[in-house]
């Protein structure tokens, strides 16, 4: 059977330590493994929370090209550190038909493949290919583990005080949040689709096939459409799995600012990270209340959205049906969509009736305002983003303005 999932995602970043020790003190993640790389004598550091794997590699300023030592795998998660800002720069796939897929981009004539080779240590071989995207920074290097039975990847050491709790708070790999400029996010969905053999995935009743969902408020506008990895053997995330089998399946949802808009978010993503790429990823969770309380108490900083939104009556009944007080959501600056939002309303498969999500934000993670966590619960949806929790946000933040102007008076 043909399967693809996310392996782990890569970062370059200016100091590497640095951004693995936030990880570890703030959001529960374990050091997991390290790689010295030739010839840099760079470490790229492994931090993994249950399945969610990141790698942080060193970022390089001078533009100059690693060289390629004899017959070193150099390019194996070795490459497209070359960047001016912090980034995540490879979207790690494990699949088993890299053959196919290299023929596709081939097709494709955008795109390209940067290397296509083996290595191998003392627990098997694990083929792999780097392929460039057309859009933006990011590469995705394939692995196929299919004969390998090392707990990482070749070039690794583990770090055996590693410890994989039962108790954990993030469990897999939600969705990647792919920010382009306008007009571009139906080449990348073509490209990713045809590439990938992804498919649409609706984001709600709104969302259509040509417009995407489209939120604007004021000035403010873009525009949304997602993207997922079909046929995945891999239970989904609120399913049951072993830790150590699990491949989170692929969901991308691409962002692109609406013509008109001047002043988004994406547009000051596109801006601060000089280009098209990663804004921010999606953690699955099982209990967002408790994991958002565990990580506040060990430092971290979530974005904490304006009072109105709690206040609006809708919500209120959304929030009642949940078993769990607005106050509790309000002090944890959790965001709730469900299937009874007015906007918001998915096709449901005929045995379910109600689907939500609860959501959170962290505050920016690097310099730049390009990076951020989102931790995500999802109940009987694989579908809902919290797209329209972007536009009460938006209405909130206005009606705070609007409030703030008229005491001013
Ligand atoms: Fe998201």
């Amino acid at each position: 059977m043909k399967y693809l999932g996310i392996h782990h995602i890569r970062f370059a970043v200016d100091n590497p330590e640095q951004f693995s020790r936030f990880l570890i003190q703030h959001f529960g993640f374990q050091y997991f493994a390290h790689r010295l790389n030739n010839p840099s004598a760079q470490s790229s550091i492994a931090v993994k929370h249950h399945s969610v794997v990141f790698v942080i590699d060193k970022r390089n300023h001078d533009n100059t090209v690693l060289e390629v030592n004899g017959n070193l795998p150099n390019l194996f998660l070795n490459g497209n550190v070359n960047y001016p800002v912090d980034t995540v720069c490879d979207a790690c796939f494990q699949c088993n038909n890299i053959d196919e897929i290299l023929e596709r981009v081939k097709t494709t004539q955008k795109g390209s493949c940067v290397i296509q080779s083996k290595v191998e240590d003392l627990n098997g071989t694990v083929s792999y290919a780097v392929i460039q995207s057309p859009f933006g920074n990011l590469q995705h290097t394939l692995v196929d583990l299919s004969n390998y039975s090392g707990k990482f990847l070749p070039g690794f050491q583990i770090n055996h005080n590693y410890v994989n709790s039962n108790h954990h708070y993030v469990e897999c790999i939600d969705h990647l949040a792919y920010m382009v400029p306008t007009g571009l996010a139906d080449s990348a969905i073509d490209w990713y689709n045809f590439v990938f053999e992804f498919e649409r995935l609706f984001i709600n009743k709104n969302d259509e096939v040509n417009e995407g969902f489209k939120v604007e408020h004021g000035p403010m506008g873009m525009r949304l459409k997602a993207i997922h990895g079909i046929d995945q053997f891999a239970p989904k995330c609120t399913g049951d799995f072993s830790p150590d089998m699990y491949i989170a399946p692929v969901k991308f949802v691409f962002g692109e600012p609406l013509s008109s808009s001047t002043s988004d978010q994406i547009s000051t993503f596109l801006e601060e990270h000089r280009g098209m790429g990663i804004q921010h990823i999606g953690l699955g969770t099982r209990n967002i209340l408790e994991a958002v309380n565990h990580f506040k108490q060990l430092g971290a900083s979530f974005v904490a959205p304006p009072i109105e939104y709690y206040h609006d009556m809708n919500r209120i009944e959304e929030i009642e049906d949940l078993n769990i007080t607005t106050d509790q959501l309000m002090k944890s600056g959790i965001l709730v969509e469900s299937s009874d939002s007015d906007n918001t309303e998915v096709l449901l498969p005929p045995d379910v009736n109600s689907w939500y999500i609860m959501q959170v934000f962290t505050k920016n993670l690097f310099k730049e305002q390009t990076f951020f966590l989102e931790l995500i619960q999802r109940h009987r949806t694989q579908g809902g983003f919290g797209a329209g929790n972007i536009k009460a946000l938006w209405s909130g933040v206005q009606a705070h303005l609007e409030k703030v102007k008229e005491l001013e008076n």
